[in-house]
């Protein structure tokens, strides 16, 4: 199996720009460290000829006009995500007008991505799965944390390994379109290739199923990619260098140059691995106004995010309220022009699949009193590159013994399951997204 390795983290060395201070662990004073960061960018940045403000104005005005499109498109009523049939993706058929499109909104619905029928009957599944593993006594009527919702079973099923997750991951469409979402990426670049596009780490995650008749508070906006680590090491430094250099006009959020091997800091919210989208299939019906996902659909906005902590009026030692531990929060107060551009995902169908870039800002709409299942699996698409091959020995350590995946609370009810998906029932795409090699013949 091909490893593809990164090259240390370099900030390009353009003229006399300061060097930026980095802290590949959580820094132990997080006020100095951040004060210290702070300064630093604003060095770099103004030494590019430069004030801060000019930079931050350039990127602003980009981000109004496509905030304006977003609002333009949501008070006429169509969607600003891009959707496109599974048919056309797997011909080679998406017309270049639809991939400009996604290239611009950073997020995307497959139509039938699987039919209606095999997505319900995995929902079926994974329902007789828990069912038969008295999932509902094991779990003990805790509130999952997650959506604020407190009753007996969680709305986020802590489940990796059941037969219709694995068939679903390691399935030849879901490749497809896998491949399909890396390819939008820039994967290679200056003699390095940061990821192998046809290569699927397997990334488990949990199920959500939400009943008919359920009120849920929702998700507020937030974005997954890190917290402090976005400035202070020198993998996500090197990776948002256009954006702490002043050269913002050269930032790309489709760049995958050292965002492939790097460390994040730890908590509870922190991916181990690189995806270049995050995803999950519907396994229900779902009316977009019933407590779904939405997005907002602008990829530069992460900039937007890491500068606008950097002006004058938010206090030297704070980040417009991020820290270590916890999910990066928009905060009206600092952010209100990009929560003006919240798209919500159109209707879907059983066996659509919902994807958005991995630095989207997104959050879940609150409902009352559901109509209909709101049930997906998640499944994102991970290429195979340095961090994730990493994270993947640690998977394929859980999946032996039925164990929940390490960035995942040590929940482990699926030690003593009998029926889980079992190694000798992965195909090639299971096996190479676990790490193993091919089979052996028998
Ligand atoms: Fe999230």
């Amino acid at each position: 199996m091909a490893r593809i390795m990164s090259p240390a983290p370099t900030m390009p060395s353009s003229g006399d720009q300061p060097v930026l201070p980095t802290w590949e662990e959580i820094p132990t004073d997080l006020a100095q460290a951040t004060s210290e960061i702070k300064a630093a960018i604003r060095a770099r940045i103004e030494s590019s000829g430069r004030s801060l403000e000019d930079v931050f104005a350039a990127l602003e005005a980009a981000i109004v006009e496509r905030v304006n499109e977003v609002e333009a498109n949501n008070e006429a009523g169509e969607t600003s995500w891009t959707v496109v049939d599974y048919d056309d993706i797997a011909g080679g058929n998406v017309d270049s007008e639809t991939l400009a499109h996604l290239r611009r909104s950073g997020c995307l619905v497959v139509r039938d991505h699987f039919s209606r029928e095999q997505a319900l009957q995995w929902d079926t599944d994974i329902l007789t799965y828990v069912q038969d593993n008295d999932f509902s006594d094991a779990y003990g009527g805790a509130d999952d944390g997650f959506f604020g919702t407190d009753k007996a079973l969680p709305e986020m099923y802590p489940v990796y390994w059941s037969s219709a997750q694995m068939e679903a991951h390691q399935s030849d469409r879901m490749a497809t379109v896998q491949s399909f979402l890396h390819r939008r990426w820039n994967w290679t670049s200056n003699g390095s290739q940061w990821f192998d596009p046809d290569h699927h780490a397997m990334y488990p995650d949990r199920i959500r199923r939400r009943p008919p008749g359920v009120d849920s508070a929702g998700l507020g906006a937030h974005f997954d990619t890190g917290n402090l680590d976005l400035w202070m090491t020198s993998a996500y430094q090197a990776s948002f260098r256009h954006i702490f250099d002043g050269a913002i006009e050269l930032f790309d959020p489709w760049d995958a140059a050292h965002r492939t091997a790097g460390t994040q800091y730890p908590g509870t919210t922190m991916c181990s691995a690189f995806r270049t989208f995050q995803g999950w299939t519907a396994l229900s019906d779902m009316a977009n106004d019933q407590g779904v996902l939405w997005s907002i659909p602008i990829p530069e906005a992460i900039a937007y995010l890491l500068l606008r902590p950097l002006l004058r009026d938010v206090p030297d030692d704070e980040m417009c309220g991020v820290t270590v531990n916890r999910v990066f929060a928009l905060d009206e107060r600092w952010h209100s022009l990009l929560l003006r551009a919240k798209s919500s995902i159109p209707d879907v169908q059983a066996g659509d699949s919902v994807w958005w870039h991995c630095d989207l800002v997104h959050g879940v709409a609150g409902v009352t009193n559901q109509v209909g299942w709101g049930n997906v699996m998640y499944i994102p698409a991970a290429p195979w590159c340095e961090r994730n091959e990493t994270y993947a020995a640690s998977v394929l350590s859980a999946f032996e013994t039925g164990s929940s995946p390490s960035d995942f609370p040590e929940e482990h009810y699926e030690r003593g399951w009998s029926n889980r998906f079992s190694i000798d029932q992965l195909n090639e795409h299971g096996r190479r997204g676990l790490g193993l090699g091919p089979a052996r013949a028998r």
